[in-house]
């Protein structure tokens, strides 16, 4: 696209560049790079042009676009990564693509969800322009009983992201809820299809929502004093595309190496972990019953003691902390 070619050569003169030398270098007419530049300005890029001196890039607008991703990924990378203005559920879209057979790794990232999906049938708040909404398609040789801990892993790998870009890391609310100052900014909701036939996995799909730049007043008011974002708890404002291609870096890193750097991975977790020594409750259907979490097992369940002397662990489910949100 011509919009993508004038925006390349601009990021890449970091100055003035003469409308004529852009024509030249992509063979297009001065109108054709006029209306790129018109374009460009209004998806709220920052052109400054100047007599004689032609034009020069400015200010960025945060966008989570294909160009945007494609300044942090390299471009082989890209040709399976999808971008979205908006869309149902990240989760639902690349579903649809997996039966249409997209590559093991394929990327969906969308700027907003109409239906967002959290765990537990429950709806995830997705507003534009604030957060990253992103799933990735995993086709690993497993069987289903194997799988379980993928979600840990992606907490994990997350996080990494996190700390690369922000050089911090989150709290881990087991089993994969990502926590800043007592309040969540990511959520993950991974959902898996088997095959019929053979019992194995046919595909896993690992559905990432991350709070990046709300402020405490853009969430709903039942979820102030759960729900935070990145930008709220740092004060940092980072362009989210850096953030969704270090994302996008790290689950890469993580298909590489499963299911061998269980590990690697579990040291991690522990040591990002903030459930256990926490009393909570375990949440079952309609059952709660209060506990103490005790530790993290090998194989990242939760094991967890009751007050009559009683134990059990968990591979999933959900736990609430007593006191965890709005100790502030
Ligand atoms: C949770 O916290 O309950 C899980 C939330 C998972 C949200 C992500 S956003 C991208 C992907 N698409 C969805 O509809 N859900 C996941």
């Amino acid at each position: 696209m011509t919009r993508d070619a004038v925006l390349a050569i601009l990021r890449q003169e970091m100055g003035y560049v003469s409308g004529e030398r852009i024509s030249s270098l992509l063979g297009i007419s001065r109108t054709a790079v006029n209306t790129a530049v018109k374009t460009l300005r209004a998806e709220g890029y920052e052109i400054l042009s100047a007599t004689n001196r032609g034009y020069c890039l400015g200010q960025v607008p945060d966008l989570l676009t294909a160009g945007e991703l494609g300044v942090y990924l390299p471009a082989e990378r890209m040709t399976s990564v999808h971008c979205m203005e908006s869309v149902d559920s990240t989760n639902n879209y690349i579903r649809d693509m997996a039966f249409h057979g997209a590559p093991d790794g394929q990327i969906v990232i969308a700027n907003e969800q109409t239906g967002g999906r959290g765990r537990r049938g429950r709806t995830f708040e997705s507003p534009k322009d604030s957060g990253i909404y992103l799933s990735m398609l995993f086709r690993p040789q497993s069987l289903p009983s194997d799988m379980p801990v993928i979600t840990a892993w992606t907490a994990v790998a997350v996080n990494n992201a996190i700390e690369a870009v922000y050089g911090i890391r989150c709290g881990i609310k087991w089993v994969n809820d990502l926590l800043l100052n007592h309040r969540k900014i990511c959520g993950i909701l991974t959902e898996m299809s088997i095959e019929s036939e053979s019992g194995h996995v046919e595909h896993v799909i690992i559905g990432i929502g991350l709070n990046v730049k709300e402020a405490s007043a853009d969430f709903p008011e039942e979820l102030k004093r759960i729900a935070t974002s990145i930008a709220a708890e740092t004060g940092q404002s980072v362009r989210r595309a850096q953030l969704a291609a270090e994302v996008v870096k790290q689950l890469d890193r993580m298909r590489s190496m499963w299911p061998h750097a269980g590990a690697e991975y579990l040291k991690a977790y522990r040591a990002d972990d903030i459930t256990v020594g926490q009393e909570l409750t375990v949440v079952s259907g309609t059952e709660e019953k209060p506990g103490t979490a005790l530790a993290i097992t090998d194989d990242f369940a939760l094991r967890v003691g009751y007050a009559d002397g009683s134990g059990e662990v968990l591979s999933s489910g959900e736990v609430s902390i007593r006191g965890l949100y709005g100790s502030r």
